[in-house]
């Protein structure tokens, strides 16, 4: 995995066809998502269950571009080993699901992985200061995460002042929840480079229509690549 900070697309397969995984991520990865990006929920940490590690390494195969797993569980240590097992190019665990994500981090890097760390809405910039050098990308949650198709919550002044923290260091900036069109220029300007986006992506596609998913991808960076020149 290059680093560069080109906008990136990661579709959440939160949207897609749950009966239908395989084929699905092979859409999105033929109509242009940079990125796959999966989201882990526990029904503890978040108010809603996805898919446990057994899961995301059926997944792998057919992942060709990163693997980004993003962890909505606490606790995260006991599982890093089996999400690094599944193939998890990336694993993100959110800074509010225990006392302890400096070691969480460690671990994450350690298991062979990009580590991340997620901020909810409610969580400063600052919380992560002393963590950028243990950190691979920094995730603004732009809703309060759980569920697909939620209204997105402006936090470009907390993504620029990340983006500030971060100068030269080799760390993503990614958000998560909300991305559409309108959105994804807010937040590109303000300084980030993966944007996550579930719905926006697969609204009105299917595997049998992918075309679709391509025109909502191109749409979405092409708001957000706009706002460069
Ligand atoms: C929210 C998840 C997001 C979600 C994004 O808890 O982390 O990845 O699927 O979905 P949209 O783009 O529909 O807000
Ligand atoms: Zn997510």
């Amino acid at each position: 995995m290059s680093f560069d900070r080109k906008i990136k697309i990661a579709p959440s397969i939160l949207s897609a066809d749950f009966a239908n995984f395989g084929q699905e991520i092979q859409a999105i990865e033929g109509q242009g998502a940079d990125w796959v990006h999966i989201d882990v929920m526990d029904g503890h940490f978040v108010p809603n269950l996805t898919f446990g590690p057994q899961a995301v390494k059926s997944f792998r195969p057919h992942v060709k571009t990163v693997m980004d797993v993003h962890l909505m569980i606490a606790p995260v240590d006991t599982y890093i080993d089996a999400y690094a097992e599944a193939g998890a190019d990336v694993l993100t665990a959110h800074i509010e699901a225990g006392p302890h994500i400096h070691r969480t981090l460690q671990a994450i890097r350690g298991a062979g992985m990009k580590a991340g760390v997620a901020l909810n809405p409610g969580t400063p910039a600052e919380a992560v200061e002393h963590l950028l050098d243990l950190t691979d990308l920094v995730c603004v949650m732009t809703v309060n995460p759980g569920f697909g198709g939620q209204k997105f919550i402006d936090m470009t002044a907390k993504v620029r002042k990340l983006r500030a923290m971060i100068g030269d260091r080799p760390i993503h900036i990614e958000i998560d929840g909300g991305v559409d069109p309108k959105t994804a220029p807010l937040v590109a300007k303000a300084g980030a480079d993966v944007l996550v986006a579930g719905s926006a992506v697969f609204r009105g596609g299917s595997v049998e229509n992918p075309d679709v998913y391509g025109e909502n991808i191109k749409a979405i960076r092409a708001a957000a690549e706009g706002v460069w020149v």
